[in-house]
């Protein structure tokens, strides 16, 4: 044991002098407690240490590695016409400019900005800006709605929010400025003072000189064309006039921009303080503020993404991810900026103009690792061979997944056809509380085999569990947990440090709970096999049951309602929903459509259930629990339910068979 703490300490001892300190660490490379029994949980690596995020991953590379002119990322736009580039020597600039901008206006270390912005280059340099002043993010995926938005401003008090005007996913248009006024209403007092807005849509129709994207001094934004449809639609919400536009919050990127300095001294922090809140589902239904900080998390991503995508300078590096989750903060932005990698920054959708879009953009740039999501996989193979084989993909040596387990036959159709049996497929297991890879083999170092995350990384211990808590040895199924911390693991649930212990330390004593099932086979390797709490992953994002719930139950005409996972030939898992009405309401298709849209607008499209039916009655036991696994198997017509001894009323069974809705 003693031996292995040394070999720890001395792995990532050596790691972190590959990077910056102002002043290096004193003492332990990590002191932790995970037994709840015992004291408060806590986890603190390198600490005495100071440094600074955006020094390692910019200034580093710009002035010791001598990287400025390396490009850090080619920025793909939603229609293949509209690309830029950036350098690291230019992101250093721009995102120097930005921090003055957040200086200005009163950002210091310690306050919390509030990011809701598309896939564009601005919002690498929001992050980074942020960073560089001390301050910490958080970053809300565009995709969600203005209440979810609200919710995650008033949770961790952010002064100011940094967002753009509209955006294009594949087809569909996205008035974000509306999104984000609607979001500052919503509950009265809202603690932001300024609104940042980036003009992007304009940028993108008429390569406008004064607009934010032409700040990047080489971006080759390619002129759209006039007649075009999405321009024509865009052009409405170009102007200040037409856009919600409040005077005395809202300020235009650019024209803050235009003013401010190309030196700011980085903010000197602690290894040990905070550098974002990214929000992630919670059981109970309210979202959880999971914090990381600075120190341990570079060391983790930059090193995982060295390792695990055998990274070489001459690489060129895409990870579809959206920055809003986990996977774009830790493998689209800081683990390879930390390495001074080139990247593919994507802002479209894989089927559009074509279901090819992926695979062009391979050959455009000739990416070499490419890092995606088996959603992504199953959706594009549906479309069969030829879509792919279409393009060259000679440039790639290694695939990536991430986000949910891959289904043996997408991870074959990955290989043989995306990858031509010629490059590794690593399946990364991992989540946005431990912050970078956890579970993943290493290219041309691990045997793989087909749905299976292999291995832990360097330095992670897991462990299998049985109900009772045992450690399972050899062959095994249980709960997967962590026996030791690694650097990047989170530091705690903002705003409650309660509900940080409750959630991944008091189940199990002395270990990290993840939430997931796992088997380990013969050769040691792990599988994992789902979440084992009220959480489904759909398109590899995370959800709560509870959270889709409480939407539900907002609406007018619901007395109850239940929502299962039901499984997904694309996205894995759905929703699927059983609603009990208020007296005097009728269930008809307009109210199904109402109770979906609902959820839409409390979270977001991703949330939308597929399925939902009426229920007379839930099937509950006797203390009034709703029996859940009853309801997973009725959606799935499985007429095997198991013991039902603890089921108050048996009756209420045949019923909900009967108003079953049909799935695919
Ligand atoms: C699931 C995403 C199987 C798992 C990085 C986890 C996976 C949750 C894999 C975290 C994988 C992620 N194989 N399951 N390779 N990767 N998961 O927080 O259930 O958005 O707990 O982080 O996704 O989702 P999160």
């Amino acid at each position: 044991m003693f031996l292995l703490l040394i070999l720890y300490t001395e792995f990532w001892g050596k790691i972190a002098k590959e990077f910056y300190w102002k002043t290096p660490y004193t003492g332990n490379f990590m002191d932790y407690n995970f037994d709840l029994t015992r004291a408060k949980i806590y986890i603190r690596c390198m600490q005495g240490a100071t440094t600074n995020m955006c020094y390692n991953v910019l200034d580093r590379n710009v002035n010791e590695k001598k990287l400025g002119d390396k490009i850090a990322f080619y920025w793909e736009g939603n229609k293949p016409e509209d690309y830029a580039r950036i350098t690291y020597k230019e992101l250093l600039q721009q995102v120097c400019k930005f921090a003055n901008v957040l200086r200005a206006q009163g950002i210091k270390k310690g306050d919390h900005v509030a990011i809701y912005m598309p896939m564009i280059i601005e919002l690498i340099v929001a992050m980074l800006a942020c960073a560089r002043v001390g301050a910490v993010h958080s970053i809300v995926f565009a995709g969600f709605s203005a209440e979810a938005l609200s919710e995650r401003i008033l949770d961790c008090s952010c002064s100011l929010l940094i967002t753009a005007d509209g955006f294009y996913r594949g087809d569909k248009f996205i008035k974000l400025k509306e999104i984000t006024d609607e979001a500052l209403k919503l509950h009265g007092e809202n603690p932001v003072k300024k609104c940042i807005v980036v003009k992007h849509l304009k940028a993108t129709k008429e390569n406008d000189k004064t607009s934010t994207q032409s700040n990047l001094p080489p971006a080759k934004r390619a002129c759209l064309k006039l007649q075009d449809n999405h321009n024509e639609k865009a052009k409405n919400v170009l102007h200040k006039t037409q856009i919600p536009w409040n005077e005395e919050v809202d300020v235009w990127w650019h024209e803050v921009m235009k003013e401010a300095g190309e030196e700011c001294e980085p903010e000197w922090c602690s290894a040990e303080d905070p550098l974002f809140i990214l929000y992630t589902s919670g059981s109970t239904g309210k979202p959880k503020g999971v914090k990381h900080t600075i120190g341990g998390y570079l060391l983790y991503t930059a090193t995982t993404f060295k390792y695990v995508f055998d990274y070489q300078p001459s690489d060129v590096y895409w990870c579809t991810a959206d920055v809003g989750w986990i996977t774009g903060h830790s493998y689209l932005t800081y683990g390879p900026l930390a390495n001074g990698a080139t990247s593919v920054l994507f802002e479209g959708v894989p089927t559009y103009p074509d279901v090819s879009r992926f695979w062009e953009i391979i050959d455009k740039y000739l990416v070499t690792k490419f890092y995606t999501a088996p959603t992504a996989i199953r959706l594009l193979m549906k479309y069969g061979d030829e879509p792919v084989k279409r393009f060259s993909r000679k440039s790639l040596k290694i695939l990536g997944t991430v986000g949910e387990p891959i289904n043996p036959e997408a991870w074959l159709w990955y290989y043989n056809v995306v990858g031509d049996r010629r490059c590794p497929i690593m399946d990364t297991y991992w989540q946005t509380e431990t912050g970078g890879h956890m579970l993943t083999p290493l290219p041309a170092v691990t045997p793989l085999k087909p749905g299976s995350a292999t291995l832990p990384f360097f330095s992670v211990v897991p462990a299998i569990l049985s109900e009772s808590g045992e450690e399972l040895e050899g062959e095994a199924e249980g709960y997967l947990v962590f026996k030791k911390p690694w650097p990047s693991i989170m530091r705690e649930v903002y705003g409650s440090y309660e509900r940080f212990e409750s959630s991944y330390f008091k189940r199990f004593p002395g270990y990290f709970v993840t939430g997931d099932g796992c088997k380990r086979d013969k050769d040691g390797y792990y599988w994992i096999t789902g979440r084992i709490d009220d959480m489904l992953n759909i398109s590899g994002h995370l959800l709560s049951t509870a959270e889709v719930e409480s939407a539900i139950m907002e609406h007018l005409a619901v007395a109850e309602v239940a929502a299962v996972s039901h499984p997904h030939p694309v996205k894995g898992e759905s929703l699927y929903c059983f609603v009990t009405l208020k007296d005097g309401h009728e269930f008809t298709d307009e109210l199904v459509t109402e109770l979906k849209n609902q959820v839409r607008k409390k979270i977001g499209p991703i949330a939308a259930p597929d399925y939902i039916q009426i229920a007379a009655q839930l099937p509950k036991t006797r203390s009034g629990k709703i029996m859940r696994r009853l309801l997973r198997k009725i959606a799935r017509n499985e007429r095997d339910l198991g013991n039902t001894s603890t089921l108050a009323d048996e009756s209420v069974l045949e019923a909900l068979f009967k108003n079953r809705v049909e799935t695919i």
